[in-house]
């Protein structure tokens, strides 16, 4: 995951659930235009987390208009077994579950892979680092929850924050994602332990400088991800 001028490869990914709902479409183009690197969707079944979002076809909608977008794909569900294919079909081209749904995790991420889709662990800011080290060596990017999942606009848990170290320090190779409450400052903060893709919702759609704050994001955290 080094690019060639050995800085690590940080991505910035705006979060779909923090736009207007009533101009999705129009979010879409714009974090394209704005020069992130891929779009985050929320995907909530009212289950594991006590709300709704988007189904397939917003993933749907993100790959009709804006085709250039990454579309990285968080499943919040209790069933992501039951769900994963809906959204493969409809374009996610990484697709996130979290370790504590009802699911049996090898045999899926080995299924997304069969499918040319990227395949992640998603982790609760209560869950410890040991639940995702058996799977380490199978999936391709790890992501940190920094609130509890299921609503935009919360407050980062610096709490997590040596969580992301002591995966950096697992699998130093590994993308590890995060996801709540990251702003410029928080980004920062994560990207010194380790974290390579920030996510970001409420920071990046609050803002009337969305390309700028995405350059920013970059350029910091390149500056503090730590060094080899
Ligand atoms: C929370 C979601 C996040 C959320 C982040 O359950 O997984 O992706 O959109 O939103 P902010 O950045 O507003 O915390
Ligand atoms: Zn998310």
């Amino acid at each position: 995951m080094k690019s060639p001028s050995n800085l690590p490869a940080v991505k910035i990914l705006p979060s779909l659930l923090a736009a207007d709902p009533g101009h999705l479409a129009g979010a879409c183009q714009a974090v394209q235009a704005a020069g992130a690197d891929g779009l985050h969707l929320d995907i909530m079944d009212g289950h594991f987390v006590p709300n709704l979002s988007f189904g397939p076809d917003f993933v749907r909608m993100a790959r009709t208009v804006a085709p250039d977008l990454y579309r990285h794909v968080h499943l919040m569900v209790t069933r992501p077994d039951e769900l994963a294919d809906a959204f493969m079909d409809a374009g996610a081209q990484t697709l996130l579950f979290h370790v504590e749904a009802r699911a049996e995790i090898r045999p899926l991420i080995a299924h997304l892979r069969n499918r040319g889709v990227v395949p992640g662990l998603v982790l609760n800011p209560e869950t410890p680092a040991e639940a995702v080290r058996p799977y380490l060596s199978d999936i391709d990017e790890v992501l940190l929850m920094t609130v509890h999942p299921g609503f935009g606009g919360q407050s980062f848990m610096k709490e997590v924050l040596p969580k992301i170290a002591e995966i950096h320090a697992l699998a130093p190779g590994l993308p590890i994602s995060v996801d709540g409450g990251v702003t410029l400052e928080s980004a920062t903060w994560c990207a010194a332990q380790g974290a390579n893709y920030l996510i970001a919702g409420t920071a990046l759609f609050r803002s009337p400088t969305m390309a700028g704050d995405i350059i920013a994001m970059r350029d910091a955290c390149r500056a503090a991800y730590p060094k080899p």
